[in-house]
């Protein structure tokens, strides 16, 4: 189903003010469903992305491919083995390949050689069943939803809770993908248009990790843009790095650690990141917190296992209080509960 900007907008027009996001300068962090709710159901499933709902996030993530024949597809990469039965679908042996993607070479199955009626037919699965084995009972449930679902289960569930639900898409490899004649950046664009999100007051941000397709993205849409950042890469989020974000994008999404580095195994003080980047105009939208013991400083564990969940609480509470603006979870419930 496809909605005019005038139906989404008056389909969400009261809940509008009540989203942190787009309220006021003193709002509160917005909660982002990384994945959907990826520590409970399989990452880019329909189901993942409802839970998150009923858990009260404001925003639900997918990261975007492309099919063969050019549709937006919800995959984290282009690679399917992790998180689909391809691997078991004797039909689809064949197509077994390795590419060099992003100056990594890489061995399985690519969602841009499938079309997406062939696609569909696969099976989403949990990427990480021995961390997550309650998320893998759910596994080969649902299809790979392409990105329209992904924005029609976010106008339908705006409708049902009464408050706005954002969408926050990803792109994945858009050099990659542009080197095979499927650039990205046009493609999401149109999405936008088509579902009357073409706007700098949308209920949208776009990510990338890299810079050079969000600022061709500008080019394209009105849709607020967030330039990612590993943390293998500090000189990003220098203030001199985020000066130059700022002419970009809207936002900045660190890796979690950059703005609360570990120290001696515990969350040390917060760094000038967020500070440095409120002084540009850019917001802060920190990734990804994860409540299992493997994810989480050695301080912050509790019981005997890396899948026991530790204190994420700790971590949530500690970015809230360092400023952000937003935060991205497996576990939206926890990243609510905290926020209080
Ligand atoms: O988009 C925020 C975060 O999701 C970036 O990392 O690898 O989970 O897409 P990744
Ligand atoms: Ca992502």
């Amino acid at each position: 189903m496809h909605l005019t900007r005038r139906a989404f907008t008056a389909a969400t027009a009261a809940a509008l003010a009540a989203t942190p996001a787009l309220a006021s300068p003193a709002r509160k962090p917005i909660v982002i469903a990384h994945r959907g709710a990826s520590g409970e159901r399989p990452e880019h499933t329909l189901m993942g992305y409802r839970l998150a709902v009923d858990q009260g996030c404001d925003f639900i993530e997918p990261d975007l491919v492309l099919t063969m024949d050019g549709v937006l597809v919800v995959r984290h990469e282009n690679e399917i083995s992790g998180t689909t039965d391809i691997a078991s679908r004797r039909e689809f042996a064949v197509r077994r390949t390795a590419k060099f993607i992003d100056g990594e070479k890489v061995e399985g199955w690519f969602a841009e050689d499938f079309t997406l009626a062939e696609l569909k037919t696969l099976r989403a699965r949990e990427r990480l069943p021995d961390l997550r084995p309650g998320s893998a009972k759910f596994d080969g449930r649902e299809a790979v939803p392409t990105f329209q679902e992904v924005i029609d289960l976010a106008t339908a569930e705006s409708r049902r809770v009464g408050r706005t639900i954002g969408v926050y898409p990803e792109m994945k490899h858009p050099a990659f993908l542009a080197s095979l004649g499927l650039p990205i950046e046009a493609r999401l664009a149109a999405a936008l248009k088509t579902n009357g999100l073409d706007a700098r007051d949308a209920p949208v941000f776009v990510q990338c990790f890299e810079a050079a397709p969000l600022a061709t993205f500008k080019t394209l849409s009105k849709a607020r843009r967030v330039q990612l950042v590993g943390a293998g890469n500090p000189a990003m989020v220098s203030a001199e790095g985020l000066k130059a974000i700022a002419q970009y994008a809207d936002g900045v999404g660190p890796d979690w650690s950059m703005v609360l580095p570990t120290l001696d195994g515990a969350l040390g003080p917060p760094s000038a990141l967020v500070a440095d980047a409120h002084a540009v105009g850019l917001l802060v939208h920190p990734w990804t917190v994860r409540a299992e013991n493997r994810f989480l400083p050695a301080k912050l564990r509790r019981g005997t296992s890396l899948a026991e969940h530790g204190d994420a609480e700790a971590v949530f509470l500690a970015l809230y209080a360092a400023g952000v603006d937003g935060v991205f979870s497996d576990f939206p419930g926890l990243a609510v509960a905290a926020r209080g």
